[in-house]
């Protein structure tokens, strides 16, 4: 019998600096619900949801993490095993846009995918809803085509444009998914680099 059957589950990492709206946008598209109070995170979260890709039930398991730990090891293999990662900034704030940089090489160094030229990155611009906008889509774009990522944006307050990013990384996750777990084991298990004994983030 394949346990294909059951959804495959792909890990999936938001980061960002603090306060650009991760927690905000993984809420807005699980739970539908928004709120302009705003409550660091701390340490990670995560959040599942199972969408259909192509017929294929797909479980993602999004990992929310603290913007204000950037730089930081949280001593966890938090990173190592994703499947694709969410660089999410706010379009109103040229700093949060000028970090995804550190925030693209720490994830590199840290999580130690197999393939890193071909890794899916998806970079997320949030808070469209609002006017003093300090980075164009142009701006964005450009440096999404020289590392390989692809753009989106929108906005978790107004509900604008949620779902597409999340699909993508799906899509992208699924064939790193396919490309690197399945072809090394053979069945469903996520990729974990960390020796058995201190690992405490996978299931593997
Ligand atoms: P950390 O947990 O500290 O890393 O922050 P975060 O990236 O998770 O940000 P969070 O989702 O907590 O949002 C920070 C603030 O921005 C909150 O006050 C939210 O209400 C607000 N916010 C989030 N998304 C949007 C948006 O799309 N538009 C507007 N106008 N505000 C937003
Ligand atoms: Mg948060």
């Amino acid at each position: 019998m394949s346990d294909r059957k059951s959804p495959v589950t792909l890990k999936i990492i938001l980061i960002g600096s603090s306060g650009v709206g991760k927690s905000s946008f993984m809420n807005r598209y699980v739970n539908h619900r928004f709120t302009n109070m705003y409550r660091a995170t701390v340490g990670t979260d995560f959040l599942s949801k199972t969408i259909n890709i192509d017929g294929e039930a797909v479980t993602l398991q999004m990992w929310d993490t603290a913007g204000t730990e950037r730089f930081q090891s949280l001593g966890t293999p938090l990173y190592r095993g994703a499947h694709c990662c969410m660089l999410v900034f706010d379009v109103t704030s040229a700093a949060s846009f000028s970090a995804l940089e550190e925030w693209r090489k720490e994830f590199l160094i840290q999580g130690e995918p197999q393939d890193p030229q071909h890794f899916p990155f998806i970079v997320l611009g949030n808070k469209t809803d609002l006017s003093h906008r300090e980075v164009s889509v142009s701006k964005a774009q450009h440096w999404c085509g020289q590392v390989g990522a692809d753009y989106f944006e929108g906005s978790a307050k107004e509900d604008l444009d949620v779902e597409e990013p999340f699909l993508k990384a799906a899509r992208g996750g699924l064939q790193q998914y396919k490309k690197h777990t399945l072809e090394n084991t053979g069945h469903f298990q996520i990729t974990c680099k960390q020796p058995r004994e201190t690992r405490n983030t996978c299931e593997c």
